[in-house]
């Protein structure tokens, strides 16, 4: 139990489809661990996303990135309707929450949870910890497209390294790799990419250079991709570029068997902006207002965010609870289960009353 209370305003994005369903499952267990471990928050609810675009013309408010800034941390449900284009929604809230807050580091556990079946035979205990550079890399608004619709129309798009983006993602990554089994992979190309890859490799071995207790292993990104699905166990925690980073952590996802499931952390390390957890999947609209939504990514994104705000222990309550929830055959209709979205969250905060008694007060 922590000596001091601590009071947090966390910031709410819903967002569309099962957001809104998978958001207050998460925000109803941070509520019940509270009293156990001596914090309460305060939710700032944002009504941005779909809804708002279409009443407004635009994801959130002129001011959006102003009134998070006065937050501890932002708590994403997921964005995206069929009626609105991907890239308005993406690049009208989460690329710019990321970009202004300097949330460099973008953080996703991967583990097979009790009760979820992985797609491959043999994935045992799998562990991984992804560790994707958020703000630069191959995902840049440099570029352009010119002679559109003429027979030598042509696109352009300019991939971003810089030495000092490169450099505080590998601090990151290798000070997780040292806490964990003291085993980096950082994901390349430079046999085919051959100006940004190669200097990737390079600050990135400059970065570990001398780190005692850390084996740095450089694999090409398209064998590491099989040896995911080949020999998961043989991987612990990755560092790749924004692009590599992103299209791994899906394939460690899927390995770890359902995207319900996974959750994300988009970290600003030094802490001078807010930091953005968010489960991985999407706003699902072909289940969305059934009660089918699976919110264990969610709350994993939760339990993330108390990790940040600095209670450690309330975030291994949460996954204990949830875990226990799924050991004991609660599951949603993703996991071959029957449980609706709000039974499996009774049975979740059942646990955590069970896992800390002070907290069902
Ligand atoms: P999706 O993740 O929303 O759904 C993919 C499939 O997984 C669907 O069959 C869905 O029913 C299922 N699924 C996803 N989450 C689930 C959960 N918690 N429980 C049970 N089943 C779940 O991805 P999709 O369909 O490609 O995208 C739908 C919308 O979401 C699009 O507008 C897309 O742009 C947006 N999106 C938003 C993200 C974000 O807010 N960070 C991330 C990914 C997609
Ligand atoms: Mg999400």
């Amino acid at each position: 139990m922590s000596a001091a209370e601590s009071t947090y305003s966390i910031d709410v994005i819903a967002g569309d489809g099962i957001g809104p369903e998978v958001m207050s499952a998460a925000v109803a267990c941070v509520d019940a661990l509270g009293p156990a471990f001596g914090y309460t928050v305060q939710w700032r609810i944002r009504d941005w996303g779909s809804g708002y675009y279409r009443r407004h013309g635009r994801m959130m408010p002129a001011d959006g990135l102003d009134q998070l800034a006065t937050g501890d941390a932002i708590l994403l449900g997921a964005v995206g309707t069929p009626d609105i284009a991907d890239d308005a929604s993406l690049w009208g809230l989460l690329i710019p929450i990321r970009r202004h807050f300097d949330q460099y580091v973008n953080l996703r556990p991967v583990r097979l949870l009790p009760g979820v079946t992985s797609p491959l035979a043999d994935a045992g205990q799998v562990d991984i910890l992804v560790v994707r550079e958020n703000t630069e890399g191959e995902y840049s608004e440099i570029g352009g497209r010119i002679h559109r619709g003429q027979p030598g129309e042509a696109a352009i798009q300019e991939a971003v390294f810089t030495r000092a983006g490169i450099t505080r993602v590998s601090e990151y990554a290798i000070d997780q790799a040292v806490r964990r089994k003291g085993h980096l992979i950082s994901a390349t190309k430079s046999n085919g990419i051959i100006h940004t890859m190669p200097f990737w490799d390079q600050v990135v071995e400059e970065t570990a250079a001398g780190r005692t207790g850390l084996t740095l292993e450089k694999v090409l990104i398209d064998a590491l991709a099989a040896r995911l699905v080949l020999n998961p166990r043989s991987v612990d925690v990755i560092l790749a570029s924004n692009l590599f980073g992103d299209i791994l952590s899906d394939l460690a996802a899927a390995v770890a068997g359902s995207i319900g499931v996974a959750p994300s952390a988009n970290l600003n390390p030094p802490r001078r902006h807010p930091s953005m957890f968010e489960s991985v999947h999407g706003s699902a609209p072909d289940i969305a207002g059934q009660g089918l939504a699976n919110p264990v990514g969610q709350m994993w994104a939760a339990a993330m965010m108390l990790d940040h705000l600095g209670q450690p222990a309330a975030t291994s309550a949460l996954t204990a609870s949830f875990e226990s929830a799924l050991q004991s055959g609660t599951r949603t209709r993703d996991l071959g289960g029957t449980a609706s979205t709000a039974q499996f969250t009774d049975a979740v905060l059942e646990q955590c009353r069970t896992v800390n008694p002070a907290a069902a007060a």
